[in-house]
């Protein structure tokens, strides 16, 4: 059953309100008869809703919806407030430190249950947006999951059929090998009753000659050297992979971001290569950085895919275009800068492209929450800047600012 609160120093009062509640909405109601009893309340039980006087001794109704609001765990909840003062100031002011809304006393019961229902409703549609926001961001996660996955298969593939063709190479140059050691064997062996043959001498010199040791020799290096250097190749774009895929979850940790770009850059090759070329520009001393390394890795794939459309769309006949990424260490904070040198930003969508499910692009190659969920991870979740520079016709820099360390606090919310 839904529970709220209501706080007012008039017993008669606090029962009129419960009882008029409790008939029309069927509520489990708690009562507190001043502000400091409201907030012991809280402090124990959740609850959907505060009613709350406005005149009451000790502590008023705008200094308890400031009280309430000071403690951030509660920020969500409403508060009504029960107001006889007519001055519009200090509904103002109440609108202002954090109530959601007053009723005028006398109360009128139509009116504070129509009131009541609203505030209770918003709050339901509030969690139920908060819940599909946070289902679209593990989706849009898999979506590029999948269609990075696409990409990797095809990235794999390469040092997979050269890996192949080397080590069958090595098989058959083995095998030549092999034939030359045993014949090699045999004359040894026939050597020591009689001196060797002319015949013998001959067929064994064939032999060498018809597997071409000596080009085997200079090969066979190379050959090992290409092979181990296709496995290393799949190796880094698997645990790229793995890495994107299985971040240390949800936690805040100190993350390499150089490292981070390195395996954004490998895992999305298939989605640049085509169109431009990468280049990095990495700080060598930049601190590791407290983040929840999941969701800055999509923060910097979200980034680097963008830059591909763009230098992608503004097409280069066939000369690739740029995406360069920088990072460098100022104070206290830690900046990446993604540049390309695509299409730039039309001036006509600037202030939109931030916006959720806002996209230029055509379905099935842009969702338009790329962007929005960027910012919300950089600003919101990270108390850092997302900001852009662009130059219509040339390009465009998005700008990532962290801060290197997370308050305390902010680490524990999170987590
Ligand atoms: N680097 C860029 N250059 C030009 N336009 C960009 C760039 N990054 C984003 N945009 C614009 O911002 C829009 C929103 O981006 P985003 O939120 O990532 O969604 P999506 O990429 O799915 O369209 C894009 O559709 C595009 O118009
Ligand atoms: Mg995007």
């Amino acid at each position: 059953m839904t529970r709220i609160l209501i706080v007012d120093d008039s017993e008669v009062a606090r029962r009129h309100t419960a009882n008029l509640l409790q008939e029309r909405h069927g509520l489990e109601i708690v009562e507190a008869a001043d502000g400091f009893d409201a907030l012991k309340v809280l402090a124990e039980l959740s609850v959907e809703l505060v009613i709350c006087d406005y005149e009451m001794p000790r502590m008023n109704g705008l200094q308890l919806v400031q009280a309430i609001r000071a403690r951030s765990n509660v920020n969500e909840l409403p508060i009504l407030v029960l107001t006889s003062r007519a001055a519009a100031s200090d509904k103002v002011l109440l609108l202002r430190a954090g109530a959601n809304d007053y009723v005028t006393k006398p109360v009128e019961p139509e009116e504070l249950s129509a009131r009541v229902a609203v505030q209770l409703e918003l709050q339901t549609l509030q969690r139920a947006l908060l819940k599909a926001t946070a289902q679209s961001m593990q989706s849009q996660k898999l979506q590029a999951i999948g269609q990075l996955a696409a990409g990797v298969a095809h990235e794999i593939n390469t040092p997979i059929q050269y890996i192949g063709d080397n080590v069958s190479f090595l098989q058959s140059a083995f095998a030549d090998f092999q034939r030359l050691v045993e014949a090699m064997g045999a004359a040894i062996e026939a050597a020591r009753d009689k001196p060797l043959t002319t015949e013998h001498a001959a067929e064994l010199e064939r032999l060498v000659s018809e597997v071409d040791s000596e080009y085997l020799a200079d090969e066979i290096p190379h050959s090992i050297a290409q092979a181990l250097d296709g496995v290393g190749n799949v190796a880094r774009i698997v645990s790229a992979m793995k890495e994107f895929a299985h971040p240390r979850e949800g936690r805040m940790s100190p993350h390499d971001l150089n490292r981070a770009l390195k395996g954004v850059v490998t895992v999305a090759r298939n989605e640049w290569k085509y169109v431009a070329e990468v280049q990095l520009d990495l700080d060598d001393n930049l601190p590791a950085v407290s983040c929840l390394p999941g969701e800055i890795n999509q923060v910097f794939l979200n980034l680097l895919v963008n830059a591909a459309h763009a230098v992608a769309d503004k097409g280069g006949d066939g000369v690739l275009g740029t995406i360069a990424i920088r990072t460098r260490a100022l104070d206290g904070t830690v900046e990446v800068r993604v540049e390309d040198s695509g299409t730039g930003v039309p001036q006509s969508v600037i202030d939109r492209i931030f916006d959720p499910f806002f996209t230029t692009k055509k379905v099935g190659r842009g969702t338009g929450q790329g962007l929005s969920i960027a910012r919300a991870t950089v600003v919101e979740k990270h108390g850092g800047e997302l900001t852009l520079e662009t130059d219509p016709g040339r390009g465009t820099t998005f700008i990532v600012r962290l801060p290197i360390e997370q308050p305390a606090a902010a680490a524990e919310e999170v987590a």
